[in-house]
């Protein structure tokens, strides 16, 4: 047999001697780089073409070829989606040089480019991937879960500290290797180094429907605990054969709060809540490291509660399934509340001392209120925060000195600059009410935040 390696062909396998495909009439290329035997395809994925693959120069050695299609290569030209698809597939090739040398991620052969086409040669892994197995078994029952927990977390804790997110972790994504029943995760495509940019093109998908995070498909963000969400949902399809795709279609992100509903086995109610935590629509509720997760799952009983890491509330522990809220979309949660606080304190109380030096030497005058405005976006645009950040702190001081104005106004006060201790008091209070009033108003937003997340 000889495999046609146009990506779009319908019937890809030939009779072996063939030039042309019987199929699509492409010509046939019997060896990639005088090298690699095509045999078959594997997989077809969004922008990749899979084959099993042998190797002439090792003994016919059988591998993995995989060819980009999406991003065909044209001497790096190409529509946007094009080169998107280059470089998602560059970084496949990255990511298995650096990390497959661990024994649970396929080791790179080859990377080279061959008739307009992107190849990427990787070691074989024989076995079935899980969702084959899922189809072909049946369910996995809570032992395995556990087993395929123990087994894949510490390969994710070593591409994590190596500050790698796989990004696309899923039943297809993970081979049980036949000789010793090891789980190897493959499909670095959309994986990313926390230090690149989330770079997502509009209308380019980083991960998959249903197995993605919120904070990956809604901000392209991703972060060691959007992994620890995929795996939670891979652990949830193989538990129940429910459809996580089909399930987040329906129902959005908010399905997973009532993941129980779809059991149809018994499970333990620690791993339940283990469970529960990897599936918080919040990222900063969920796990944030595997060996948090591994502690909790190999923790003996009773000694859980002891654990730090994990706060497990009385509530949690009732025998029925725990009552956790459905967690809002957070619309204004791109940036963590904790960090971006002290930086709302400062802005309120100091675009409040900006408004009272200007009130006093100039007065409510047109001039005041531009100078004030120039300076303090000045002196928000130019921090390194995100124009998010930047837009949502300008916004907040805006509000903060119309209150503060307000009050000038109301009770007549003139030049608490220059008269003396009493007005120093007076600018002291001001300072600290425009503190406050940012705080109460950053507050009252994150409340409205949650309010249109829920209704909307
Ligand atoms: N190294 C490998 N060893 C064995 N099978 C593989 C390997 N890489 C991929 N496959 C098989 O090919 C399928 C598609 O490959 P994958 O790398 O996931 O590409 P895609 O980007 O199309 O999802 C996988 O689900 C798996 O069954
Ligand atoms: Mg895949």
């Amino acid at each position: 047999m000889i495999c046609c390696l146009n990506p779009d062909c319908p019937n890809p396998q030939n009779p072996h001697g063939s030039n042309f495909c019987l199929s699509c009439g492409t010509g046939l290329v019997s060896l990639l780089r005088n090298r690699y035997r095509i045999i078959e395809p594997l997989g077809r994925g969004g922008f990749a073409r899979t084959y099993l693959a042998e190797d002439i120069d090792k003994l016919n050695e059988k591998c993995v070829v995989k060819q980009l299609v999406r991003g065909q290569f044209y001497g790096g030209g190409g529509s946007e989606a094009q080169k998107k698809a280059t470089e998602l597939f560059e970084r496949e090739a990255k990511r298995l040089q650096e990390l497959g040398k661990h024994d649970q991620i396929p080791t790179l052969f080859a990377y080279f480019k061959e008739n307009d086409y992107l190849y990427l040669v990787q070691e074989l892994i024989e076995g079935q991937n899980l969702l084959q197995e899922l189809r072909q078994q049946g369910v996995l029952n809570e032992t395995k879960i556990r087993q395929l927990l123990n087994d894949l977390l510490p390969v994710l804790e070593i591409i994590h500290q190596q500050q790698v997110i796989h990004r696309d972790i899923k039943a297809e994504n993970i081979i049980r290797r036949q000789h010793d029943g090891r789980l190897v995760l493959i499909d670095f495509g959309v994986s990313k180094q926390t230090k690149e940019t989330a770079n997502t093109t509009p209308g380019t998908i980083i991960g998959s429907m249903g197995y993605a995070p919120i904070e990956q498909l809604q901000f392209g963000e991703a972060y060691p605990a959007s992994d620890f969400y995929s795996l939670g949902i891979t652990c949830f399809y193989l538990l129940t054969n429910a459809s996580p795709s089909q399930l987040w279609i329906k129902q959005g992100f908010g399905w997973t709060v009532n993941w129980r509903n779809h059991i149809s086995q018994p499970i333990s109610q620690k791993l339940g809540l283990i469970l529960d935590k990897l599936l918080q629509e919040n990222h900063e509720q969920r796990y944030q490291s595997a060996k948090a997760v591994l502690l909790d799952l190999n923790a003996q009983p009773g000694s859980h509660y002891n654990v730090p890491h994990t706060v497990i509330s009385p509530q949690q522990l009732l025998p029925q399934p725990p009552p956790i809220q459905q967690q809002p979309t957070q619309y204004i949660s791109r940036f963590s509340l904790k960090e971006l606080l002290p930086g709302v304190v400062i802005t309120g109380s100091g675009s409040t001392f900006l408004a009272i030096a200007l009130l006093s030497f100039l007065g409510t005058t047109l001039i005041s209120s531009g100078l004030w405005l120039i300076i303090l976006g000045f002196l928000i645009f130019t921090q390194s925060r995100s124009l998010f950040e930047k837009t949502y702190l300008f916004l907040l001081a805006v509000i903060t000195n119309i209150f503060i104005v307000f009050i000038f106004q109301r009770w007549q006060i003139t030049n608490p600059l220059q008269s003396g201790i009493n007005g120093l008091i007076v600018v002291v209070l001001l300072v600290i009410l425009g503190g406050l009033l940012a705080f109460i108003l950053m507050v009252i937003s994150q409340i409205l935040d949650k309010i249109m997340a829920r209704y909307f």
